[in-house]
């Protein structure tokens, strides 16, 4: 900062009133904020969750980003004479690329670009990334991950480079100098540039079995050696900002940890940054809630992210700085440093959004050149697990692509694209991309050769060789947590395809899609090569670069990529390993001789998908079907249909939807008793980080005929009624005879009262009159799933 840059600063902290200054320290979601909110409160940051959309639409054009961002701009400029003006920033995950907007250069995620070892790579990516978030106006992501994750079983682990400190350690520099430019007092607003962040500082990747926000109890050694490792690059090159974990180190959660942020982070890292909070992180605090947090504000916060309970936050906030209990230097403290992240950006000569270099430059999002880059990072991602000598494949022949990842972009992109959860998309949302198949066809149209896709393996014409496209579907957070390395069943299935083309005499090749290494041995005996994809993202085509042999029947490209972390041989955390941190095979190496592997897991399947409460028409592993008087006599545990309950009041009975039978219909007469449709297990679940997480129930209805009475909406806690019931308008209002995905906030439940830690109904439907309704599924999800999404009263 120069000396100038610093007057500034320290003038307009002079010239500010304790409100304004609150305002400068919380951030609030576009989802629950307005422009004249940022202009009463005098805000000093918005940022767009994962779900989050001008409009309240997620896919809007980006266009529409840019029209937001001048509105809050403008907002925040829009102060009386005399009064201080300080324009807004804007935060945004463009974890891989500027991966909210429709139509952005989309890069694989860190895992895969920790595979391919490439620290300038990294950096070209992070300038791309930066020009994409200017083109729709923000100036800040929450990226890079700098995350040293230890337990892939973690729904993040993908997030990360690598489990090995120093691989994150090289990369970390060259992204934030992508993104932010080098070090120097030059505007960061100059150049194609943005603020970034690295989060979740500390030791996010170190918690007990991998759970999400769970607790790391390593080592003040093992802290500083392998989580603290990327931080050191961090600092050198001047990240702007920290972000907080939602984690905890030894039982005590990072955002009130003042040794960790104002000790460590601030005093011996030097940080000069600002650190900000996790997505109500703050209410995680002991002896806090997501309205009230001094504890975090002293620890060292300078912002917090309260992305909902803005609003309270700030009132508390300002009641304790005047009473005294947050000190007003620590105040000054956390505003100064919001003030000098904004002198350093630019932002006070910036102008609007809009009148910016790249703002609205809308052929720069997804253009040719940048996606030119991704194409390579995935080129140089892909790890060659095996290869008897079927790649590279000869483009002029007849290609089978099967498995149902083949021609699925949401899927090759992973979470943390468009929606929070990567969920809920097609193809069709994707401007400009190209999935795996595509990518294929092209390329072996080239050549002169053909291609057929049947994601289920039944070709038309007997191909020469097949490829087979299978692996996870996206996941963000803690709805990426797994109890074992391994797929969910479902998704075992084109090991089978495989195993038919084999049969046939059709060489395999196996592409596997995922955030992780996972136990998956029968594919990797089946297929004759395997190829790891990671979530290559938008350019699929880098995918087909290495499988086909160019002209001469050479190899176009050989193969880079090594593993970021070691794959295992059994689904077992911590078991033995299969290949080692850094492998990989290349076309150099030629064709491998291959040794069966044991094909035991040695972990119990793990049932069915967590969340997943009642599916098809069926109640899944640990969870039941019951129908009961409305205090829970009488009560009947469906587990055949048709059956009869109530004394002959209700009766269930099977009903279609996707496949046969594959739902419940209830049909139920008024009567004094009432009656409860109620899905529950014995042991609680606790709902909590879904609740925080703007996770939704969903269930898939048809009202079958109108009810003759009020039906309420609950769910139980601990065996017991918790929370007042709902008696929403939109169920009420859903037409009779259409099936409908009702979403209902998790949240909503938590406003009545539900204690969500132990919750052991998910769902329940109570009434007194008479009730005539199909159900096939019940299951956590996003707002993008629903087809209706209930407006409960909150707070
Ligand atoms: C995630 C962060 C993210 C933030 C904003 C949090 O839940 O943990 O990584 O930056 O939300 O979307
Ligand atoms: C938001 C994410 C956030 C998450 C917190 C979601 O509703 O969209 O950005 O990371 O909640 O758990």
């Amino acid at each position: 900062m120069t000396a100038d840059g610093e007057a500034h600063v320290q003038t307009l902290l002079a010239s500010m009133s304790a409100e304004q200054k609150v305002g400068q320290i919380v951030q609030a979601d576009i989802g629950s904020v307005t422009p004249e909110d940022v202009r009463e409160f005098h805000l000093g940051s918005v940022l767009n969750g994962g779900n989050s959309g001008p409009g309240g639409n997620d896919l809007a054009p980006a266009r529409d980003w840019l029209a937001l961002a001048d509105a809050f701009y403008a907002a925040s400029m829009d102060r009386a004479p005399g009064q201080p003006a300080i324009p807004i920033m804007w935060g945004t995950d463009a974890v891989h690329g500027h991966s909210n907007i429709v139509g952005a250069t989309l890069f694989p995620h860190n895992v895969g670009l920790g595979a391919a070892r490439d620290p300038a790579l990294i950096e070209r990516i992070g300038r791309i990334t930066a020009i994409e978030i200017r083109v729709t106006g923000q100036e800040w992501t929450f990226a890079p991950t700098v995350t040293v994750p230890q337990d892939y079983r973690w729904g993040r682990a993908y997030e990360g480079y690598s489990s090995d400190p120093a691989l994150v350690a090289s990369y970390v520099g060259s992204m934030i100098r992508g993104l932010q430019g080098p070090p120097s007092t030059a505007p960061i607003l100059a150049g194609p540039h943005v603020a970034a962040s690295t989060k979740h500082f500390l030791a996010d990747g170190a918690t007990v079995d991998g759970k999400d926000q769970g607790d790391a109890t390593v080592s003040e050694l093992e802290l500083r050696l392998i989580h603290g490792a990327p931080y050191i690059p961090a600092m050198e090159n001047g990240v702007a900002t920290v972000m907080t974990s939602f984690s905890s180190w030894q039982g005590v959660k990072i955002s009130g940890n003042r040794g960790l942020i104002a000790d460590i982070l601030k005093d011996r890292m030097n940080f000069r940054g600002f650190v900000v909070t996790d997505w109500n992180a703050h209410g995680q605090v002991a002896g806090c809630s997501n309205a009230s947090c001094p504890v975090a504000a002293n620890a060292g916060i300078d912002m917090f992210m309260a992305p909902d309970s803005w609003r309270a936050l700030y009132a508390s906030t300002l009641a304790q700085v005047k009473d005294g209990t947050i000190p007003m230097a620590r105040l000054d403290d956390a505003v100064a440093r919001v003030l000098r992240v904004k002198q350093r950006l630019g932002l006070f000569d910036a102008g609007k959004p809009s009148a910016r270099a790249y703002s609205g430059r809308f052929d720069l999002l997804g253009a040719p050149e940048h996606r030119a880059v991704a194409r390579e990072a995935v080129r140089k991602s892909l790890v060659l697990l095996k290869n008897t000598g079927v790649l590279p494949l000869k483009p002029q022949a007849h290609i089978l692509v099967a498995g149902d990842g083949a021609d699925d972009i949401a899927r090759q992109s992973g979470g943390w694209t468009l929606s929070w959860q990567g969920t809920g998309l097609s193809n069709g949302d994707f401007l400009g991309a190209t999935s795996l198949w595509r990518g294929i066809e092209q390329n072996v149209a080239a050549a002169g050769g053909s291609a057929e896709l049947a994601p289920d393996g039944k070709f038309g014409r007997h191909p020469d060789a097949a490829i087979v496209v299978f692996g996870e579907t996206p996941y963000a957070e803690f709805q990426g947590d797994i109890p074992s390395l391994q797929l969910r069943p479902e998704l075992r299935r084109p090991f089978a395809t495989m195993r038919k083309l084999k049969a046939a005499g059709i060489p395999v090749v196996a592409v596997m899609i995922t955030g992780r290494p996972l136990y998956i041995n029968e594919a990797l005996n089946e297929a004759d090569a395997f190829v790891t994809a990671w979530l290559p993202g938008s350019e699929g085509a880098g995918v087909a670069d290495l499988l086909f042999a160019g002209k001469d029947r050479a190899p176009a490209f050989d193969f880079q990529g090594r593993l970021p972390t070691a794959w295992p041989a059994t689904a077992r955390h911590g078991g033995p390993t299969l290949f080692p941190f850094g492998y990989g095979l290349t076309y150099a190496d030629g064709p491998q001789p291959w040794k069966a592997l044991s094909q035991d897991s040695q972990v119990a399947d793990d049932g069915s998908g967590g969340g997943v409460y009642f599916d098809k028409g069926l109640a899944t592993p640990s969870w039941s079907l019951t129908v009961s008087q409305a205090d829970g006599g009488d009560p009947l545990r469906v587990t055949t249909v048709p059956a009869t309950g109530l004394s002959g009041r209700a009766s269930v009975h099977a009903a279609d939807h996707t496949v046969q039978e594959g739902a419940r219909q209830f049909v139920i007469a008024a009567g004094p008793a009432g009656a409860a449709v109620e899905i529950a297990a014995q042991n609680a679940v606790d709902l909590s980080r879904e609740t925080n997480g703007d996770v939704m129930l969903l269930a898939t209805l048809r009202l079958d005929a109108p009810p003759s009475a009020p039906v309420a909406m609950s769910v139980r806690c601990d065996g017991s009624d918790c929370g007042r019931p709902l008696h929403l308008p939109e169920f009420a209002a859903l037409a009779p005879g259409q099936w409908r995905v009702l979403g209902v906030p998790l949240k909503c439940f938590a406003a009545t009262g539900a204690d969500m830690t132990r919750i052991t109904a998910p769902f329940r439907l109570d009434t007194r009159g008479s009730l005539n309704i199909s159900v096939s599924r019940v299951a956590l999800g996003g707002g993008m799933e629903a087809d209706v999404i209930a407006k409960c009263p909150l707070d």
